[in-house]
């Protein structure tokens, strides 16, 4: 009542409660601990997606998915898997985070305020994601043209990309006992909005490809839109090679952890 909300909000324990839910947002699982990686958790929540993807299965199989939960990009595709989701209805929360850190740490550089830069980052969920730079600018203004005017050097921007990559693990290690969790909440909100008001934006999410970027049957950050029909396209950014290089290590990664929760589906 302070905020003049009249929402209607509850708090359960029993799937049942969420019988036929529009959209389904999965943050449950283990966060890492200082000095792990987001791929030590990959058997605990594996086993909390299975649970999860048989309740959605159960109780609310229309449901729009957005999956946070790490290693991300391998839980999107466990939860697909074991719910059996159709791909255009399940997305990974990833890319509008490490986005919005790699605006942030840029911003702070150029003292430009985040409204107005714009990046992609690309990829798996992973210290190997793709932070874009050639996708990156300010105003429409490529952040190359910043670095020849010297408003930051390359190797600062090197830093960035670096300190982007680990963004996720610097949290961790400042808390302790938990990972993020605003900008994830902030993030997934963004897309549940996109879904709902069939906003149509462009976001960088994990997502099920077929083909597209030479990968098929793994779910990794791209560019899609989201609208009322889900993901309703995967955008295919032509990529130079050492872009290419550096998505299809990352993709190599999810591969690794795909093969991990193969074995562990039953
Ligand atoms: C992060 O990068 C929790 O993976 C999430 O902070």
């Amino acid at each position: 009542s302070i905020s003049g909300s009249s929402v209607n909000l509850i708090g359960t324990n029993d799937y049942k409660d969420t019988e036929n839910s529009d959209v389904v947002i999965i943050t449950a699982g283990i966060p890492r601990k200082p000095g792990m990686s987001r791929d030590d958790l990959v058997e605990t929540n594996f086993s909390i997606m299975n649970e999860l993807g048989n309740a959605i299965k159960e109780y609310s199989p229309n449901a729009f998915i957005i999956c946070v939960t790490n290693p991300l990009d391998a839980m999107v595709w466990s939860l697909k898997e074991i719910a059996g989701i159709n791909k255009q209805m399940i997305v990974g929360m990833a890319g509008i985070l490490d986005s919005a850190r790699f605006k942030f740490f840029l911003s702070n550089e150029l003292s430009i305020s985040t409204d107005s830069i714009q990046t992609m980052v690309l990829g798996g969920h992973g210290d190997t994601m793709v932070p874009l730079l050639r996708f990156t600018s300010i105003s429409g203004i490529p952040l190359d043209e910043f670095i020849k005017k010297k408003k930051v050097s390359e190797e600062k921007v090197k830093q960035i990309v670096s300190r982007t990559r680990n963004g996720g693990g610097e949290i961790v290690a400042l808390m302790k006992n938990s990972s993020a969790f605003f900008s994830p909440a902030t993030s997934a909100i963004e897309m549940l909005e996109s879904y709902f008001f069939d906003n149509k934006r462009i976001l960088p999410c994990s997502a099920y490809l077929e083909g597209e970027y030479n990968v098929n049957g793994l779910c990794v950050g791209v560019p899609i839109i989201i609208g009322k029909n889900g993901v309703e396209e995967i955008i295919e950014l032509e990529l130079q090679n050492s872009e290419k290089d550096g998505l299809n290590n990352s993709i190599q990664a999810v591969e690794e952890l795909v093969q991990k929760c193969k074995k562990l589906l039953v």
